[in-house]
């Protein structure tokens, strides 16, 4: 049996970052386009900014598959010792949810823009395949579904930043150190 490590590996780190920052970029976009931009004012520049919350977003659909695989086989850090039972269990609670939004986000997304006739890119390099005939009997499912777990999702965010930084400035312990470093150098 091996022992739980200090840190996260290299790998998860790189994961970890480099989809907190595509999620919060497409977060903020999408926001945005849903609730700043009308198609009356200017429909062309509204159709651009949701092309590129599209393009930003659907990047995390290929990286949560590995990031899931890396989870699996490479086990987290230990939660510090002074964190209680019901503490550490919330906290472990609310990564799944983490996930599970990394997930349910993108698919929903995809599921919304197929469903009302239109791709769902990556990158400006290609168009996922559409799985999807348009309907929009399940746009008037997904949609909301995209926006009220969008939603929930800034919230939890907010809070999983705010206890990241109560961890290293507050209780002293080594939880961002984790997702940070490796402990040597
Ligand atoms: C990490 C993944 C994603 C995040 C964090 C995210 C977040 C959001 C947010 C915050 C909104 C605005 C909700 C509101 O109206 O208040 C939104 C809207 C939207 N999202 Fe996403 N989304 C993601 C992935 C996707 C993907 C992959 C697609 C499609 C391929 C997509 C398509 C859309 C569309 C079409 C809208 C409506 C925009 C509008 O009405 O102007 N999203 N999303
Ligand atoms: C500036 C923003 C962020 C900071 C400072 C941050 C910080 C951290 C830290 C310190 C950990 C390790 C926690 C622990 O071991 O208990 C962690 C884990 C995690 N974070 Fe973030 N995070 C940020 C953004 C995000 C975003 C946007 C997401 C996804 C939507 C996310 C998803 C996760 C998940 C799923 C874990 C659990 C990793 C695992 O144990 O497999 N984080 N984060």
């Amino acid at each position: 049996m091996s022992a739980r490590p200090q840190y996260y590996t290299r790998t998860a780190q790189i994961l970890h970052w480099l989809m907190a920052a595509i999620f919060i970029t497409a977060w903020f976009i999408g926001f945005y386009s849903g609730n700043f931009l009308s198609y009356n004012a200017d429909g062309a520049f509204k159709g651009n900014v949701i092309t590129l919350h599209k393009n930003i977003a659907t990047p995390i659909l290929f990286l949560i598959v590995i990031r899931i695989f890396w989870r699996y086989t490479h086990p987290s850090p230990k939660l510090p010792k002074n964190m209680s039972i019901p503490m550490k269990k919330i906290a472990h609670l609310i990564h799944w949810i983490l996930y599970f939004i990394l997930l349910a986000l993108p698919i929903t997304g995809c599921l919304f823009s197929w469903s009302a006739g239109h791709p769902a890119p990556v990158l400006y390099l290609f168009n996922l395949p559409t799985l999807i005939e348009p309907n929009p009997n399940l746009t008037a499912i997904v949609k909301p579904i995209h926006v009220y777990l969008s939603w929930f999702a800034g919230l939890l965010i907010v809070g999983h930043i705010f206890a990241a930084l109560k961890h290293h400035f507050i209780d002293r312990d080594n939880v961002l150190k984790s997702m940070t470093s490796q402990g040597k150098s």
